[in-house]
C-alpha cells in the first residue's frame, strides 16, 4: 500500500494506473475508521482493479471549530485497517496541501443540500462538494463509493458529478449496522455508555415506521409521528428532526407512493446522530432512484 501526501503525488499516481488500463474505485473518507468503512473499500474492489481511500479531516464541512479540533485522527491505526482491506493506495493530503494560501473556489451545491442538514448546518455540503471534487481531481477515480447512512450527502454528490459531467459512477452502499441496529459512525465513539444505549432509540424509531408502513399506513405524517413516539420514550434523546422525504428529489411528500426515506437527527449529550431508512411503496414495480 502506497501513501501520497499531495494533490501532485496522487494525481501522477492516477495516471500511471489509467496509463496500464487500471479502473480505480475511490472511498473518501475522513478518517477515523470503523467497519463501515472497511465494508465500503472491501466493496470497492469489485467495481475497479485497484482501490483508493483518501482520509482527510475536512475543515470547510465543519460548523464549529471545537467539532473539528476534537474530531478523532488515528492516523496510524487508519493506515493500518487500510492495509487489512488490501487498499492499494491512501491519499492522506495535509491542510495545506489542500487549501493552499490563495485558495478561493468552492463548489456550491443547490436545492439538494437545503433541507435538514443544510438547514441545521449551514455552509456544510458547500464544505462536502468543495472537497470531494478537489479530491476527485486528484484521485481520479472511475467509481467512487458512499455510505447511504448518509443519504443527502450522497445525493448531492451525485447531483454534483452528473452537473459537472465528472464522469465518476456514484455507488451507494447500505449502512453497516451494530448487533443492536446503531448504525456504524465515527461519532459513535463520543458517545458515553449511557448515552450509547439510550442511542439505540434511532433504529428503533426508524424500523418503528417502516414496519407501520408494511402494515399499511402510507400517510408520512403518520409514519413520522410513529417514529417521534418511539424517540418520546428516550429521555436521553434531543430530536432534531424527523422527516419524510422523497428518495429522489428530498422533498416531503404526504404518501409513500413512491421511493422516499425517514431520517432523523437526534442528540445525545454532545454527540448527533444521524440515520434514515429506505420506505418503498407497497406497489413500487417501477424504477428506483438508484439509491
Ligand atoms: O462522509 C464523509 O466522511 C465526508 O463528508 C467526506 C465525503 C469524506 C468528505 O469530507
Amino acid at each position: 500500500m502506497i501513501t501520497l501526501a499531495t494533490p501532485a503525488a496522487m494525481q501522477q499516481w492516477a495516471r500511471s494506473q489509467h496509463a496500464s488500463g487500471r479502473r480505480i474505485a475511490f472511498v473518501p473518507t475522513m478518517g477515523a475508521l470503523h467497519e463501515g468503512h472497511l465494508h465500503l473499500m472491501q466493496t470497492a474492489r469489485s467495481y475497479a482493479d485497484v482501490v483508493v481511500a483518501s482520509i482527510f479531516v475536512n475543515p470547510l464541512q465543519f460548523n464549529s471549530r471545537e467539532d473539528f479540533d476534537t474530531y478523532p485522527r488515528p492516523m496510524d491505526e487508519d493506515l493500518a485497517l487500510c492495509d487489512r482491506v488490501q487498499v492499494d493506495a491512501v491519499y492522506a493530503p495535509t491542510a495545506a496541501a489542500m487549501y493552499p494560501v490563495g485558495f478561493e473556489t468552492h463548489v456550491d451545491p443547490g436545492s439538494l443540500a437545503v433541507p435538514m442538514e443544510g438547514a441545521m448546518r449551514p455552509g456544510h455540503f458547500r464544505g462536502v462538494t468543495t472537497v470531494v471534487a478537489k479530491l476527485f481531481g486528484a484521485v481520479r477515480p472511475d467509481v467512487a463509493l458512499f455510505g447511504q447512512k448518509d443519504f443527502q450527502q450522497l445525493a448531492v454528490i451525485r447531483r454534483m458529478a452528473i452537473d459537472l459531467d465528472m464522469g465518476i459512477d456514484i455507488i451507494s452502499v447500505p449502512t453497516v449496522r451494530e448487533p443492536d441496529g446503531l448504525a456504524l459512525s465515527s461519532r459513535n465513539r463520543r458517545l458515553s455508555l449511557e448515552d450509547r444505549r439510550a442511542s439505540v432509540a434511532v433504529p428503533d424509531a426508524l424500523r418503528s415506521a417502516v414496519e407501520a408502513l408494511a402494515t399499511g399506513e402510507t400517510n408520512a405524517q403518520a409514519l413520522e409521528r410513529t417514529a417521534l413516539r418511539v424517540l418520546a420514550g428516550e429521555p436521553l434523546g434531543r430530536v432534531e428532526y424527523v422527516r419524510v422525504f422523497d428518495a429522489a428529489t428530498l422533498e416531503p411528500i404526504p404518501v409513500i407512493d413512491r421511493e422516499a426515506v425517514i431520517a432523523a437527527a437526534v442528540w445525545f449529550s454532545d454527540v448527533r446522530i444521524i440515520d434514515n431508512m429506505l420506505l418503498h411503496p407497497a406497489t413500487d414495480t417501477t424504477a428506483s432512484t438508484g439509491m
